[in-house]
């Protein structure tokens, strides 16, 4: 099963990744479903929402300092790096992805789409202000603040300039991805459950153009059912002996 999937890609023409959040599991950043030990007695889905942050900016602010924290212990692993390399070597063009953790442009991918926002911006609710915390440097005077943020332009609160349930994703990545898809020959997905829409088009945009789909997941998802090639498995594990399978063959 590897080493059908790395004949695909070393033949591919134009490979691209579409990943999740478990690709990010194994540097210790919390996925959304499946989610293990509850942060405090929220979901994800209620507090990832206009309408919790119009109700309670506070606890919105606290549910993404927790994760922007938790984010900033992280480090890429092997899955991150192996995409890196493989884009390198000219296999993968671009990966597009529905995390907001920044830990594939730290592994040192170039072509990235984020789907879904960057957990380090922030953006204001009220004009078009926007700021990276990181490049900024005021990420972790900002992560130890339990005060509500506010915009230095207009005063009004700010918000992380993240996608949220029932919000539109941003225009340009989201035709950037589509448009990769479908010239896309095949796609690697890696660590998402595949039932966030739009994104989950991505896989079946591929499928449709004739193209091929490789899934590594420790666990069936709703993309499996597409998969030609899938493979059970942790990214981190994974993705190395793909990689590693690939340059022999080229
Ligand atoms: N290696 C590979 N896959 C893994 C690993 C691992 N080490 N650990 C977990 N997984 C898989 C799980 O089996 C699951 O299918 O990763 C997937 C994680 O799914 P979700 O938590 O639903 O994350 P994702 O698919 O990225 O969610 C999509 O939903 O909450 C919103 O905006 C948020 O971008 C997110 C979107
Ligand atoms: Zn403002």
């Amino acid at each position: 099963m590897l080493s059908h999937a790395a004949k695909i890609l070393a033949r591919s023409r134009f490979a691209i990744a579409f990943t999740g959040a478990g690709i990010s599991a194994e540097s210790g950043v919390p996925t959304f479903r499946g989610f293990n030990g509850l942060w405090k007695r929220y979901r994800p889905e209620e507090l990832a929402t206009p309408e919790a942050f119009q109700m309670n900016p506070n606890l919105v602010w606290e549910f993404y300092r927790w994760r922007m924290k938790k984010i900033l212990e992280a480090k890429p692993n092997p899955a991150h790096y192996s995409l890196a390399e493989l884009e390198r070597l000219g296999i993968i063009k671009a990966v597009i992805t529905q995390n907001v953790d920044d830990l594939h442009r730290e592994a040192g991918t170039r072509n990235l789409v984020e789907l879904h926002g960057n957990i380090f911006r922030v953006k204001c609710t009220s004009c078009d202000y926007r700021e990276n915390l990181k490049e900024g440097g005021r990420v972790n005077e900002f992560v130890e603040s339990r005060e509500l943020p506010k915009c230095p332009r207009c005063g009004s609160p700010l918000r992380p300039d993240v996608v949220w349930f029932g919000e539109t994703l941003p225009k340009d990545a989201l035709e950037k991805a589509f448009n990769l898809a479908e010239r896309a020959d095949v796609v690697l997905v890696i660590g998402t459950s595949g039932v966030v829409y739009p994104a989950a088009y991505i896989p079946y945009i591929v499928k449709e153009h004739g193209g091929r789909v490789i899934e590594v997941n420790v666990e069936r998802s709703g993309i499996t059912p597409i998969a030609d090639v899938f493979l059970r498995g942790k990214a981190g594990e994974i993705l190395p002996k793909i990689l590693e399978l690939v340059r022999e063959l080229r």
